[in-house]
């Protein structure tokens, strides 16, 4: 049976995530739950290669001493409701006001990354995102593509051609909207990025939306919007309406920023193939834009 955590132990705990944040350590998960009796929380550390470094079981009143950080391979029984993890943990970006500087922290957190195989598949460079530190408007595309790749921005190849249409059709400029994709290195071919892949990369992503705190975020066709969601569904059972938005695995500690809407509609390089999807795209935008108050520019002749 789950139980709920002890407020004692919940405070041992928030102590001992603060002490590694402060060792630089932030990335934390919970094992799931399991039968074995009397075994109460486990805090398990990775490092910047997913390399598990630490691994402790806390019993209710363990004293908190830094140095006790004997690794013991536990299960733990956490409440499902309960990630404490996701309640406490603030990323170190998070501390910082500028969003500039914080997207910085990100980008430098990921490094020369080589958490998944994209970066022995070919990969010329990884493709972080961009575009305005606090846009209203944040796009999210599957992964770069061959030109993406060469120039290190996203939507730069046709797609981008069309996504910076669409973005003008919308009334505002590309430089107005922050853009970015779920895997940030390119998949050898093109292919679909695996859901592996997408899982391991898209943590950044999070945490680059929970910077920028966008009113809306478009999912750009249905990796995006899978990932994000969390949920499996076509296309059309998909688009059409809004969601509320959190990103996962991030604190949002700014009182006037608890996520925000989130929509899907088609991926540009979809819409390439088939342009009659154009129209149900652009019913999607219409959407958007009458949320963020936007009005399309009067057509000049
Ligand atoms: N397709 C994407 O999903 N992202 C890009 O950046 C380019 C093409």
């Amino acid at each position: 049976m789950p139980r709920t955590l002890d407020p004692e132990l919940r405070r041992a705990l928030a102590a001992r995530i603060r002490y590694y944040n402060e060792m630089g350590i932030y990335d934390f998960y919970r094992r799931p739950p399991s039968e074995h009796a009397g075994e109460v929380a486990a805090l398990i550390a990775v490092d910047e290669a997913g390399t598990r470094i630490l691994e402790h079981t806390l019993e209710p009143g363990e004293e908190m001493s830094p140095r006790k950080a004997a690794a013991v391979a536990r299960p733990v029984a956490i409440h499902d409701d309960e990630n404490i993890f996701e309640v406490i943990a603030l990323k170190p970006e998070q501390s910082v006001g500028d969003p500039v500087k914080a997207l910085k922290i990100i980008r430098e957190d990921l490094g020369d990354c080589t958490r998944c195989v994209l970066h022995k598949q070919g990969r010329k460079q990884i493709v972080f995102g961009v575009g305005n530190p606090k846009a209203e408007l944040m796009f999210v595309g599957e992964g770069p593509g061959a030109d993406e790749d060469a120039q290190g921005e996203p939507f730069v190849g046709r797609a981008g051609q069309l996504l910076n249409n669409m973005i003008k059709a919308m009334g505002i400029s590309r430089e107005q909207v922050y853009i970015a994709n779920i895997v940030k290195c390119r998949p050898p071919g093109n292919r679909t990025p695996e859901r592996e892949e997408c899982e391991t990369c898209s943590p950044f992503l999070m945490r680059q939306i929970a910077v920028v705190k966008p009113k809306v975020v478009v999912a750009l066709g249905a990796v995006a919007a899978k990932t994000l969601l969390a949920m499996s569904a076509s296309m059309m059972q998909l688009r059409g309406r809004f969601y509320e938005f959190r990103p996962t695995g991030v604190r949002t500690n700014d009182p006037n920023w608890d996520g925000c809407k989130l929509a899907v509609t088609y991926h540009p390089a979809f819409l390439l193939r088939d342009p009659r999807q154009k129209g149900e795209a652009w019913k999607d935008l219409q959407m958007v834009m009458k949320e963020l108050g936007l009005k399309a520019p009067k057509a000049t002749t």
